[in-house]
């Protein structure tokens, strides 16, 4: 601070005395980060009273208590959200317009400051929803996803208009977009195009945000586009996040609009455009990184259900395995048994065909011994026959002798008992 200098008075604008662009309403809920706000003021220059009053009043505006709620994988434009919520906060567009909206991290994060600041904006989201040759081709999971999100959140006040710009043009009246934010593809022909092409439903309080104004390969053109443009228009530019462009179109911009591109118009103020620059940088990298570190808290809490879920499984697994190998014990224990079972029937088997060959043998042996007797009976029986046959021989020649000896016998009676 220089000490020929008085301390500087508060800024004029505060966070209770923020209005809003018609300069008669209070805004509300205005944020404020003191931290920040007084380093600027303790900068002490009364020449830069009026230029910290318009730094004052952007970061005021800015939503610090919170990171946006939407933050996806694309975060090119996640860098600008801060100053976004200011730019709604403190021109409260009537109609906000989006041209390419993707997976929706700007829209969103402008959708939420009108929610939470309950501001009358309406918004509309027009895309294709299909890709294009800057950001690629997707499938309706996209839109799908991000419909998901949206509806339930800001369906009260917004629109996702699924459309190519050049159709969805019609459906809006003449000087009626307050603010048009255009992000489709980036060639020199199609940012100059959709600027051009939208340029009649503009009001004249109308801002365009421009976005990928510092990219200059893979045939982005947005760079020439905000170089012709910002010549004739009112405009501040970010250099972060692949630059985004404020341009100043209509001719009553919110005052807040005009105090943001007179910062950066008067070679005197540089320092200070370059000090909110600096400032909606590092808000935008918290943003970013804690974006980072939210989806990456993410992918470990995934990683830590499927650690679990593969663990469960593993244990089922163990658990199986274990009853696998009780059963295959069981199995072998029976197998056991079984051989045990089928060599003892084997030698039974073996015993008994030993027996059978003994009583086989024995039978033989009976039979031999039943044919031996048969053969012995009937030489017998032959023998008999020719017995009988020799008696009967015998008894015929024998019966005349006996006959004679009879009468011998009787002659012998007879003479000596005459
Ligand atoms: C760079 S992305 C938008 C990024 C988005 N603003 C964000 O915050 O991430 C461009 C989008 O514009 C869309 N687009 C490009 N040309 C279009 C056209 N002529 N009509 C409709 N949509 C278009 C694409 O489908 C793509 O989703």
């Amino acid at each position: 601070m220089s000490p020929n200098l008085p301390t500087p008075p508060t800024p004029p604008i505060s966070a209770t005395s923020l209005t809003s662009p018609d300069e008669t309403q209070p805004l509300r809920e205005p944020a404020a980060s003191q931290a920040v706000l007084d380093s600027l003021a303790g900068v002490g220059q009364a020449q830069y009273v009026h230029e910290i009053s318009v730094l004052r009043e952007w970061l005021d505006a800015t939503l610090l208590n919170g990171f946006p709620l939407r933050r996806t994988e694309i975060e090119s434009w996640q860098a600008h959200t801060p100053f976004a919520s200011a730019l709604i906060t403190l021109t409260q567009p009537a109609v906000f317009v989006e041209l390419g909206t993707h997976k929706g991290d700007s829209y969103c994060a402008i959708c939420e400051t009108v929610q939470k600041r309950a501001l009358p904006t309406q918004c509309v989201a027009v895309d294709c929803w299909q890709g294009d040759e800057h950001s690629g081709g997707y499938d309706d999971t996209v839109l799908k996803e991000l419909r998901a999100h949206h509806d339930p959140l800001y369906a009260h006040f917004s629109r996702l208009h699924q459309s190519f710009f050049d159709e969805a043009v019609a459906g809006f009246e003449d000087g009626s977009i307050d603010l048009l934010h255009i992000d489709g593809l980036h060639s020199e022909e199609a940012v100059l195009h959709d600027f051009e092409t939208w340029k009649p439903k503009l009001s004249k309080r109308a801002v365009v945000l421009f976005h990928d104004t510092q990219v200059h390969e893979n045939d982005f053109g947005v760079f020439k586009v905000w170089s012709a443009l910002s010549k004739n228009h009112p405009h501040f530019e970010f250099t972060h996040g692949n630059g985004l462009g404020v341009l100043a179109v209509g001719p009553n911009v919110p005052q807040a609009i005009k105090r943001l591109c007179a910062l950066a118009a008067s070679p005197s103020t540089q320092a200070d455009a370059q000090t909110l620059r600096n400032t909606y940088e590092a808000l935008g990298s918290s943003v970013l990184y804690q974006g980072r570190a939210q989806r990456l808290w993410r992918q470990a809490d995934e990683l830590w259900a499927r650690t679990q879920t593969a663990e469960s499984a593993l244990d089922h697994t163990k658990q199986d395995d274990r009853n696998l190998w009780n059963r295959v014990q069981k199995a072998e224990t029976d197998l056991a048994h079984f051989k045990e079972a089928h060599q003892a029937a084997w030698a039974r088997i073996a015993k008994a065909e030993e027996d059978l060959q003994v009583y086989q043998s024995a039978h033989q042996e009976a039979w031999d011994r039943i044919r031996q007797a048969e053969d012995e009976l009937t030489s017998m029986r032959e023998l008999n026959t020719q017995l009988q046959e020799r008696h009967e021989k015998l008894l015929k020649i024998a019966k005349p002798v006996l006959g004679l000896a009879r009468f011998i016998a009787r002659l012998k009676n007879n003479s000596s008992n005459p």
